[in-house]
């Protein structure tokens, strides 16, 4: 192997940015000797100059002129590590047309427009790698995209945000409610002080979005998620969960349409809160670690497990795709990544699961009998019923059989209708792990 070594330029040195630099610069003889390349960072963008950096980032390689990472004669690949979609998409784009590949590990810019950018890489025969843009340092979109390049894939399920999971977690274990949860999650630094994205599901969203394009080799884009966050899961129904042996996840559920026939063109992609069985892997899946569990036709069940955040971890999936960007450059090849076909996405409302759904009555003869009627006639069965009594109101929590999205949408609409519902108290969604 001729040692000339790969040019790097580098967008951002925060939490990821620096511990790039600093496995850059720390293990390059290991990286050298197992992989024969040899990396020289040649260029390091910043916001501030002036802010104070780790030890190991040497300073003389910052600036705050971006533009000369991704256009300057001394890169070879840029390492995108900024976030954010602007200036961020211009300057990836201004790189690739200088002909430099791409990392980047910003799952919001491409869940937006990584299908442009993918074709924009293609039309300049360079790359784009993403590894570190879905669950942080566990090696998943690789272990998708070539080792089961030539799998039928059914199903990505997976816990994708450690955020939530920790917030979970915590409701489960510590019996804390969801804003004690939250307001623990900040303090550990898991919560970012806004952390809509987080607890509404946008970010497990746009990581769905990869996740279903990569698996099933059809574009999946982020508004064709459904997404339903966290922040109406209460004490109560993790309470409920836990005696009937159920954890509560967010998870992220990427599916071809009809499971019997994995060649089926219609994806369904979807992000919500879900009553995991207790002894299924994702439901072991605790704090802010992340879990990915993989379905092929051939390999049966995998899951892939680990830190999903976190400057290191994440670092070190975005060294994994510099190095392949580095090989790919050095022999003259590229791939193909998220610039696919669009794929035929199932409606929500044309899905279908179990459902547990608590509602709040008043406690009086008849009332039983009126709300299994409303589900009767929609035709959603109940699989079964349990009524928690309180003085002058009832809770009744019903886990119902398989039924259609829209049924049990027209069975919650109704139920809100009747005199004797004070309101629907809890919605969600059961996995099925089959
Ligand atoms: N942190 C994680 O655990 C994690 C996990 C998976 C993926 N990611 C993704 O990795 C990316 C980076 O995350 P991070 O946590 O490292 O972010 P961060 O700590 O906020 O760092 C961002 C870096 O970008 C620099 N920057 C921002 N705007 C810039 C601009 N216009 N020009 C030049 N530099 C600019 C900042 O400069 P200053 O330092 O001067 O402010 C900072 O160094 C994001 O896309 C994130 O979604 C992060």
């Amino acid at each position: 192997m001729v040692e000339i070594p790969v040019r790097v330029g580098i967008l951002g040195c925060g939490n990821v940015g620096s511990e790039l630099v600093k496995l850059l610069t720390r293990d390059a003889e290991l990286i050298f000797s197992q992989t024969g390349e040899r990396f020289s960072i040649t260029r390091v963008a910043v916001k501030s100059k002036n802010r104070e950096r780790p030890s190991w980032v040497d300073r003389s390689l910052l600036t705050d002129d971006a533009d000369a990472v991704v256009s300057g004669d001394d890169v070879d690949i840029v390492v995108e590590l900024m976030g954010g979609i602007s200036p961020t998409r211009e300057l990836i784009e201004k790189a690739l047309v200088n002909g430099k590949s791409v990392v980047t590990a910003n799952k919001a810019l491409l869940a937006a427009v990584g299908a442009e950018l993918a074709q924009l890489a293609r039309s300049v025969d360079r790359d784009i790698f993403f590894e570190a843009a879905v669950a942080g340092g566990i090696p998943l979109i690789r272990s998708l995209r070539v080792s089961l390049a030539g799998e039928r894939v059914r199903r990505v399920a997976g816990i994708v945000n450690g955020t939530t999971n920790f917030i979970l977690s915590a409701m489960s274990e510590s019996g804390l409610s969801y804003e004690d949860a939250l307001a623990l999650a900040t303090e550990a630094g898991y919560a970012e002080a806004d952390p809509s994205a987080d607890v509404e599901g946008e970010d497990a969203r746009a990581k769905a979005a990869i996740l279903a394009t990569v698996a099933f080799g059809r574009l999946v884009r982020f508004e064709d998620v459904y997404r339903e966050g966290i922040t109406h899961i209460t004490a109560a129904d993790i309470d409920f969960a836990k005696r009937h042996d159920y954890v509560i996840k967010l998870l992220a559920l990427c599916e071809v349409s009809d499971k019997e026939s994995a060649s089926s063109d219609r994806i369904a992609v979807r992000v919500h809160p879900a009553l995991v069985p207790a002894d299924h892997p994702l439901a072991l899946v605790r704090d802010s670690f992340n879990a990915v569990f993989v379905t092929g036709e051939a390999v049966g069940e995998l899951m892939f497990y680990g830190r999903g955040a976190g400057g290191l971890p994440t670092a070190s999936a975005v060294l994994g795709d510099l190095i392949d960007a580095a090989h790919n450059l050095r022999y003259g090849v590229t791939e193909r990544q998220l610039d696919r076909e669009v794929a035929m996405i199932v409606p929500m409302n044309e899905m279908s699961s179990r459902f547990y759904i608590a509602v709040d009555v008043v406690d009086q003869p008849g009332v039983l009998a009126a709300v299994a009627q409303v589900f009767g006639a929609n035709l959603v069965s109940i699989r079964s019923m349990e009524q928690i009594g309180m003085d002058t109101e009832a809770r009744l929590v019903f886990i119902t059989h398989t039924a259609p999205e829209d049924s049990v949408k027209r069975t919650l609409d109704e139920l809100r209708g009747l005199d004797s519902v004070r309101r629907v108290a809890g919605f969600i969604r059961v996995f099925d792990p089959s």
